[in-house]
């Protein structure tokens, strides 16, 4: 059943070739989410991992992380926290820098977003390299927040990604590629 559902949400994602540059294949969720089974079922696969797990806080990264973010959050009983790109978020934040292909990225968050001690499962709607949800841990972690779980709908996993992650925390993606 699981397989013919990952099956049916895969067939939703339109891949986009050479957007936004040579040689990338662009993963457009825009067609899964425009699909009300897909929409659903996809909600209903990204929390079926973390069901009987205590979480504090699903920590959503922008943008497109922000998507099925507080969604999850929701069916885990958690507060959600938003990661935004720089200059987004009002109030005082951390930041952390990481290296892209051509230059450097960065993200922040409020440093009062989360407590110490607080269980955090971190969501985006892809992994790639493992930049962004990496930055992202580093943050949580600077704020004493614990990561007990990662969640995504699509993995690179040619692209090890999962290896720039804090380790022994489980790694949940729907689809992997
Ligand atoms: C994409 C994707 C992930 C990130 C994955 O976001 O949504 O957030 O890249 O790449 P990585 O694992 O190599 O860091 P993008 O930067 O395109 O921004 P968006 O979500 O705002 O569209
Ligand atoms: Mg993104």
């Amino acid at each position: 059943v699981e397989q013919s559902i990952k099956d049916f949400i895969s067939e939703t994602i339109r891949t986009i070739p050479d957007f936004p540059k040579e040689g990338i294949q662009f993963k457009d969720i825009t067609t899964l989410l425009q699909d009300k089974r897909a929409l659903e079922l996809t909600s209903y696969m990204l929390a079926q991992p973390f069901r009987h797990k205590s979480v504090d806080y699903v920590v959503g990264l922008e943008s497109r992380g922000f998507l099925f973010g507080t969604n999850l959050a929701q069916d885990l009983n958690a507060g959600f926290v938003p990661v935004r790109k720089p200059g987004k978020l009002p109030a005082k934040t951390l930041s952390e820098t990481y290296a892209l292909e051509y230059g450097e990225d960065q993200v922040e968050i409020h440093e009062d977003a989360i407590f110490e001690g607080a269980k955090v499962i971190i969501h985006d709607d892809l992994i790639a390299t493992g930049g962004t949800a990496s930055a992202a841990s580093k943050l949580i972690e600077r704020l004493g927040g614990v990561i007990v779980g990662y969640s995504f709908i699509i993995e690179l996993s040619f692209l090890n990604g999962r290896d720039q992650l804090t380790q022994n925390v489980p790694v949940e993606s729907i689809l992997i590629e």
